[in-house]
């Protein structure tokens, strides 16, 4: 089952945002993320808001989703600009699910280009879709490729069949060096997503996962622990002993292996749980969500930020559409944010990048806790004696215990 939404404030039915979200919005970078909720196989450890066809029921359906999705397309460009928050072009998009590529080529193609003809594109704009290597063909990525994307993350998870198996993962280990190929050819940039600490999976097993996913050339790599999420069919195997717990001090070595392996491969890490090949590689729009920029969040239950105003949609993709065919606003809550929390994200979120967090941003307390952190070696001395707080290398192991630090109570 996916998870719950926030509570928050309610949203008004035109989505006119608060006048204070138009200061300094010319300063700020606009993206727009396009959720795609549909999965051909819930996989047992995910909690995204994704449905099968089965779990989908009637009153919305994959083939009317691109017509939807432009309504809240036309509905976005009318809020901001009733709201007085200046157009700007596009610096990043991205199409994350769910499996964005279970819809066909021309459909994300087609949603792209509403949003390019409603705000246009910077120069050198990024253009990502999140991919299962089993729901794309040369031909569809050569039609994104054509349509404007400039690049493809693929869920890979792992190289290892028992690991996937256990992941519920429905593609076999071959698929993934093949549509790596098609994406190259198609001249897209390619991401690849691991995941490490499936119950069962030994370091021999990760190691495999990370030699395999770098013998394929990927331009960046996400590597994550896995979260065992609460109602998920492997929480309930694990529950039940079916498959063992997983274990802190694995995730801990495994993360160590991944720095390293990466790092040997020219990969370098700039968010705890990312690596690119060169700045130019980084993922530009996960960037612009950790340091605060302005986005608009299409489908059911994706997240929206303008100048310090959130809010969310409604989860379920029927009462999404309903929304919008309506007329209304597809928003079920918001939240302003006050400084207090916008300071407290700022740090959570900043402090986990390799181009760290600077020390004068820091509230008193915080700057108090540096010399401390430097102490237990989690901060680099040099860095913060130029100030900045920077992860070392144990740091970023231990990035929320550093967190908790920097934000007392
Ligand atoms: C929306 S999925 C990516 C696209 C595609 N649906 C796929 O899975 O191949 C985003 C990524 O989130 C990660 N993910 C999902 N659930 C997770 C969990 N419980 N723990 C760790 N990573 C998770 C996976 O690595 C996955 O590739
Ligand atoms: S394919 Fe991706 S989004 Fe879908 S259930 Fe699996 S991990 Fe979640």
């Amino acid at each position: 089952m996916p998870s719950a939404l926030p509570l928050g404030l309610p949203a008004p039915a035109d989505g006119v945002l608060p006048e204070h979200t138009a200061n300094g919005a010319n300063a700020r970078n606009f993206g727009l993320y396009v959720h795609i909720p549909f999965c051909a196989v819930r996989c047992g450890y995910c909690d995204f808001n994704t449905y099968t066809a089965t779990e989908l029921g009637g009153g919305a359906s994959q083939d009317e989703y691109a017509g939807t999705a432009r309504q809240e397309l036309t509905f976005a460009a009318g809020a901001l600009s009733a709201s007085g928050v200046p157009r700007r072009p596009m610096s990043t998009v991205f199409f994350g699910g769910g499996t964005p590529t279970l819809l066909p080529a021309r459909d994300l193609a087609g949603i792209l280009a509403s949003a390019v003809e409603l705000w246009g594109l910077v120069p050198g704009a990024e253009v990502t879709t999140e991919a299962n290597p089993d729901s794309v063909t040369e031909e569809s990525l050569q039609v994104l490729a054509a349509a404007g994307f400039t690049r493809v993350s693929f869920g890979m998870q792992s190289a290892v069949p028992h690991v996937l198996q256990v992941l519920d993962r429905t593609h076999s280990p071959e698929r993934v060096p093949q549509a790596v190929e098609w994406a190259r050819r198609a001249g897209l940039k390619v991401s690849i997503d691991l995941i490490y600490g499936t119950p069962g999976e030994s370091m021999t097993d990760w190691r495999t996962s990370l030699e395999t996913a770098l013998s394929y050339g990927p331009d960046h790599v996400s590597a994550y622990a896995l979260i065992i999420e609460e109602g998920t069919k492997l929480a309930g195997r694990i529950r039940r002993g079916e498959v063992p717990a997983i274990d802190d001090d694995d995730h801990a070595d495994k993360y160590a292996v991944a720095d390293e392996k990466l790092g040997a491969g020219g990969l370098h890490w700039y968010e705890v749980s990312n690596w690119a090949l060169s700045v130019d590689d980084q993922c530009r729009h996960n960037l612009a969500y950790w340091k605060g920029d302005d986005w608009w969040g299409i489908g059911p239950g994706a997240h929206s930020h303008v100048g310090g105003v959130r809010w969310w949609n409604a989860k379920h993709p029927r009462a999404y559409a309903a929304a919008l065919d309506a007329g209304s606003s597809p928003a079920a809550g918001r939240e302003v944010l006050s400084a207090r929390d916008r300071y407290v994200e700022d740090v959570m979120l900043r402090v986990r990048l390799r181009e760290g967090l600077p020390t004068a941003t820091l509230e008193p307390e915080g700057r108090r806790a540096v010399a401390g952190l430097i102490a237990d070696r989690l901060v680099e001395p040099v860095d913060a004696f130029r100030g900045l707080v920077r992860l070392t290398d144990g740091g970023r192991l231990l990035a929320d215990a550093v967190v908790r630090r920097l934000l007392p109570d």
